[in-house]
């Protein structure tokens, strides 16, 4: 019963918040729709908030201002803004705001990506980054990579035998997680080991819950009433992941034989217990660690990939010019070799011209400024969310030609490359907030395209036409394919 008091007081709460906000900022802010009383602009975001972000911005402007409840947000659209609030003003907007899914889910933000900017999140940062994401330690992993997707070709080399129709998403999904897990955790665990469902469907399940525009990021206490039903499902999904990774830490803490190698679980547990760490460091620090590079690892890659492959089957002929660079670099009696991928040269533009149509982060992850700040002459207030909407910016027909068409060739002899300095195309953010795996999901997503495309030959189902393939999405903060991609594998090799 406490809602019939509590909302009623909230309302005239948040009422008296916008009418306050307003005579405050309202001259300076940046320009937006027309707002309602408390909602704000909620009322204007559906399933798609990256699509819906992506009209508005249309006819508000690059830099749009929403307010959804209590949180004003900016809203960034074009390649100059997102250069103003990534790289400019970088250290303004290095902060994330609060977030019910993290708090639920990752240890109360104890994780790095949703981790309030200061010593322990600059700390964790570079520590994930020396232990896990370095060169060095990613090329430590290059022959369980090739082990792993060996697996991969020999299951769908089977598959090719038994003229078989393969699940390409679920596939990709098994072999991102086992690399994945064998990565962070040392080791590789079966799907039912962390839930009936898998890896793959309880992390995005983690994933849409935390992207889900939740009442209770928007009106704080009124996530106590949990209207959504949205807490229920978080704090049962953290359960998951809790025991999960509690088995993973008792697995560690028993001793090493010596000359045993230490992993990254291994890694972090010693420094928690050496007491060396300038910050606070227990178990849900680690957990909320592992479960983000987890998450990081499992979904992205994966995500890119399968709308790598769903773009090739569309587009026939992209396929074939990948194949015949294939053929040509790496030749048709072996397999790739991750050294062949900096020679793959049409591939890597087929992956930009992907990461540009299909960004699996298309809000990235959002921002929060620390500090009042002007930027183009708008008033950006302090504790504003910012969201650089990278999939607007990726359509814009101001900044692409054929915005819309999958044409990998408007790359040759471009200058645009992925790493965060050109902001027309910024996949991986950019900045001190940008994305520390980089380097490791590039490699999983070229390796992984690159094989799947020279061992086999692909076809559609059912005689399904290539414009036939469903291309719808389904929002989360991994935004992945709706429906799993199917097709029939022959296999092109002749392998000794
Ligand atoms: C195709 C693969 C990947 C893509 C497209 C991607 C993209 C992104 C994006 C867009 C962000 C947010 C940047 C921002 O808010 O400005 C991010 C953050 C992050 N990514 Fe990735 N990522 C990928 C792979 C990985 C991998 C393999 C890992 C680690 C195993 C990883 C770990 C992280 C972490 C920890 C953050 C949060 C950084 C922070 O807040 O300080 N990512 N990534």
């Amino acid at each position: 019963m406490a809602w019939i008091l509590v909302t009623p007081a909230l309302l005239i709460l948040a009422y008296l918040f916008q009418a306050w906000s307003k005579k405050k900022f309202e001259r300076r802010l940046p320009p937006g729709p027309k707002s309602i009383p408390v909602l704000g602009h909620l009322h204007l975001i559906g399933k798609n908030p990256h699509q819906d972000m992506q009209k508005l911005a249309e006819e508000h402007g690059p830099v749009m201002y929403l307010r959804f409840g209590f949180v004003r947000n900016i809203i960034v659209s074009s390649p100059q803004a997102a250069k103003q609030f990534l790289k400019n003003y970088d250290l303004n907007f290095v902060n994330r705001p609060p977030h019910e899914a993290a708090k639920y889910i990752s240890y109360d933000q104890r994780n790095l990506s949703f981790g309030s900017y200061g010593p322990y999140w600059r700390n964790m940062r570079k520590l994930c980054t020396l232990e896990l994401l370095s060169s060095t330690k990613i090329n430590s992993f290059k022959s369980m990579r090739k082990e792993e997707i060996r697996f991969l070709v020999d299951r769908i080399e089977n598959a090719a035998r038994e003229h078989d129709t393969v699940d390409l998403s679920d596939l990709v999904g098994s072999l991102s997680a086992d690399v994945s897990c064998r990565m962070i955790f040392g080791k590789k665990y079966e799907d039912n080991e962390i839930d009936e469902r898998g890896f793959k469907v309880v992390i995005q399940e983690g994933m849409q819950l935390a992207a889900l525009p939740n009442l209770g990021n928007f009106f704080p206490y009124l996530s106590l009433l949990d209207l959504q039903g949205l807490t229920k499902r978080m704090k049962a999904v953290a359960k998951v992941y809790d025991k999960f990774l509690q088995k993973i830490l008792d697995e560690h803490d028993v001793l090493k034989e010596p000359g045993q190698t230490k992993d990254f679980v291994d890694t972090m547990l010693d420094i928690m217990k050496s007491g060396v760490a300038e910050f606070e460091f227990d178990r849900t620090h680690i957990k909320a660690v592992l479960l983000d590079m987890l998450a990081a690892g499992v979904d992205t890659a994966a995500t890119t990939v399968d709308w790598t492959m769903a773009e090739l089957l569309r587009n026939p002929q992209v396929m074939r010019k990948v194949q015949n660079e294939l053929a040509q670099v790496v030749g048709m009696d072996r397999m790739v070799d991750e050294s062949d991928l900096t020679s793959l040269e049409y591939l890597d533009m087929v992956i930009k011209e992907v990461f540009r149509l299909h960004p699996v982060a298309p809000l990235l992850i959002p921002h929060r400024s620390i500090e009042d700040c002007e930027i183009d002459g708008f008033f950006i207030p302090k504790n504003s969310t910012v969201m650089v909407n990278i999939y607007a910016i990726g359509r814009d027909p101001k900044v692409w030609t054929d915005a819309e068409k999958f044409v990998p060739e408007r790359f040759v002899g471009s200058h645009i490359d992925l790493l965060g300095r050109d902001f027309e195309l910024i996949p991986f953010g950019s900045g001190r907030r940008g994305c520390p795996g980089i380097q490791l999901g590039l490699i999983m997503v070229r390796l992984v395209v690159a094989q799947l495309v020279h061992c086999f030959d692909w076809t559609l189902p059912d005689g399904m036409k290539p414009s036939e393939i469903d291309m719808s999405e389904e929002f989360g903060l991994v935004v992945t394919r709706a429906s799993h991609l199917k097709a029939n594998p022959s296999c092109r090799l002749q392998l000794n």
